[in-house]
């Protein structure tokens, strides 16, 4: 049955300790705790070769750094996934296809991903291919290895799933769910340092209020962020 069934992360990676981390607290570690979402933190090292259980080596042609094996890989991910596991493959990586909320949206909506996290200075191209992985990045710069960018997919996913979040996701009103950036919050005190709430959201009038968020929302956006306005 399609959609039924946990979100079911499971993550290869060189250093297995960095999960859950922070996805073990807060909304998303509840929901951890209650069996909503699962996560299954792998160590590549477990398929490494010898003695010292090596995962990597020197790059074909030279030059710095060191390469992930394909060999060593494809072993941690064929021990990790049956043959017939819907899940997408993705690696987390800078050369990858930009992270975005409608990419988040569908991998919830799923059973969940297998994602890699290199490290080094890279994954020998060979068990991108053989493997069927999808490249993921979270942004143009540059981390010191993937592990950090799967917590932040992983979030993304996990606050939109069933129960996680309550209403605040639901979020026809959220940063990017409606094309644009969130206007602006205010709480107590009406003054603060001089700088009181805006009169519209004082005014009891549903309709102007709507209109003020909206008018916030699209100003800002075109200030901050005009490459997603649409028109
Ligand atoms: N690994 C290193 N940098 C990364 C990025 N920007 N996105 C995803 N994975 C990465």
């Amino acid at each position: 049955m399609l959609g039924s069934g946990m979100f079911r992360a499971t993550v290869l990676t060189l250093f297995p300790e960095m999960f859950p981390g922070p996805l073990g607290l807060s909304l998303a570690g509840t929901a951890l705790a209650e069996g909503v979402w699962s996560l299954e933190a792998r160590d590549i090292r477990d398929h490494g070769l010898g003695r010292h259980r090596a995962v990597d080596d020197a790059p074909a042609g030279g030059g710095v750094g060191m390469v992930l094996r394909a060999d060593v890989l494809a072993a941690a991910i064929d021990a990790a996934l049956a043959p017939d596991d819907p899940r997408p493959r993705l690696m987390m990586s800078p050369r990858g296809a930009p992270l975005t909320q409608a990419r988040v949206r569908a991998l919830a909506a799923g059973p969940g991903a297998l994602i890699v996290c290199g490290r080094f200075e890279g994954v020998d191209e060979r068990v991108i291919a053989a493997r069927g992985l999808e490249e993921v990045s979270i942004g143009d710069y540059v981390l010191s290895g993937g592990e950090v960018a799967a917590l932040v997919l992983i979030d993304a996913c996990v606050r939109l799933l069933p129960g996680v979040m309550g209403k605040e996701a639901s979020g026809a009103e959220e940063s990017f769910e409606n094309g644009l950036l969130e206007y602006p919050h205010y709480t107590r005190p009406r003054d603060f340092e001089g700088r009181p709430i805006p009169e519209a959201l004082l005014s009891g009038d549903h309709a102007r209020i709507a209109r003020w968020r909206r008018e916030e929302a699209e100003k800002i956006t075109r200030e901050r962020r005009a490459d997603i306005l649409s028109s």
